[in-house]
């Protein structure tokens, strides 16, 4: 049965990706897209209108009333919220009970990780999942492997810098391996784990690899064919620089950069310091794996995705956003 779908965030990267998987299956799904009120005159969301997405312009943190109305005939909602802003969602949650959505999609989209002080991004997360619990609210919880867009290092020739967002170092003895996936594979997961009644009230996790820091080192090189140069991170560094930017965000919750480098450090000691992000430990915390309820849909390896790197075939993830090079102290 066709599902209407109400999409948030359907102008940034991870809404992009489910936007594209929904609207290429114009018979499963009517798509939504919810735009707050400073967003509306945008040129992103008059694309969207150009595809036949609905507009639905509404702050999701003003009166509730407008908000429920805007979810009324509503199957599904997802929600691909940015990283900064998670707890602007908390209001979605209690109109979503009220208009009887059927499926509610909260932003996870996250690399595996257990809440509680592990990660701030998904401590957030975790007050908006328990705002749903609360309201018994039905909902599927979807992480995903980090993209493939921002997992590979530069090489010596620079020809893969158009599409480079930051360097990548490695942790530790760079052994620890981590689940990984092509970002415009999130949408098409996202499709069909919304119309399967089997995801319904669960964790699931959507992945195409998972590698280690030295194997994402080994595979770029033989895709280029360059010798790269490695740049270890002891733990203790990457410790003392975590406890650092977690002070520095906390005592100035204004200052982006602390809070940039706190959420990107936060991933670091996750994936490769803990091992977090792994199909034994996603199991172990009771999320169901995508790869073995969807054999057929195969995702884009990250040798795959390398292939077109050095073709000068990728597309850079947050186009608007300049190089950037982390502090190292
Ligand atoms: N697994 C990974 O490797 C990975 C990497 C990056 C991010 N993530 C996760 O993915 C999630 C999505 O991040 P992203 O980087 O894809 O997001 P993004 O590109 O920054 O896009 C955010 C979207 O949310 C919309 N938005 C923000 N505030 C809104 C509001 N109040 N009302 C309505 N729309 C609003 C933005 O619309 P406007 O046009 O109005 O700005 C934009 O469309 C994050 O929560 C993050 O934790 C995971």
């Amino acid at each position: 049965m066709k599902q209407t779908v109400l999409l948030l965030g359907a102008t940034g990267q991870t809404g992009g990706s489910v936007l594209n998987a929904l609207l290429a299956e114009p018979d499963s799904f009517v798509v939504h897209a919810l735009v707050r009120p400073a967003s509306a005159v945008k040129p992103e969301v008059a694309v969207l209108a150009a595809k036949g997405v609905g507009v639905r312009v509404v702050d999701i943190q003003g009166p509730l009333e407008p908000l429920v109305r805007a979810l009324q005939d509503i199957d599904v909602v997802i929600s691909t919220i940015d990283a900064q802003s998670q707890l602007a969602q908390l209001q979605l949650v209690a109109a979503a009970k009220q208009a009887r959505v059927k499926r509610f999609v909260p932003c996870a989209f996250i690399t595996v990780a257990p809440p509680g002080g592990v990660m701030t991004t998904r401590d957030e997360k975790e007050v908006v999942y328990q705002e749903i619990f609360k309201a018994h609210l039905p909902y599927t919880i979807i992480d995903v492997g980090y993209w493939h867009q921002i997992s590979f290092p530069g090489v010596p020739s620079g020809r893969t810098d158009y599409a480079r967002l930051r360097p990548i170092d490695l942790h530790g003895d760079g052994m620890q391996e981590s689940m990984l996936i092509d970002l415009r594979d999130i949408g098409r997961y996202v499709a069909r784990i919304t119309q399967d009644e089997r995801t319904l009230n669960r964790y699931m996790v959507a992945y195409s690899d998972c590698l280690s820091e030295e194997q994402v080192f080994g595979l770029t090189e033989e895709a280029s064919g360059e010798k790269i140069e490695r740049n270890y991170i002891p733990t203790e560094k990457t410790l003392s620089l975590r406890a650092k930017y977690t002070n520095l965000s906390l005592t100035n919750p204004t200052n982006r950069m602390a809070r940039y480098m706190r959420v990107t450090i936060d991933y670091e000691f996750s994936k490769y310091i803990r091992g977090d992000n792994t199909p034994a430990y996603a199991r172990y915390l009771g999320y169901l794996d995508a790869n073995e309820l969807y054999p057929d849909l195969r995702p884009i390896g990250f040798r795959e995705f390398l292939v077109e790197l050095v073709q000068g075939k990728s597309e850079r993830a947050y186009k608007d956003v300049p190089m950037f090079d982390p502090p190292t102290e």
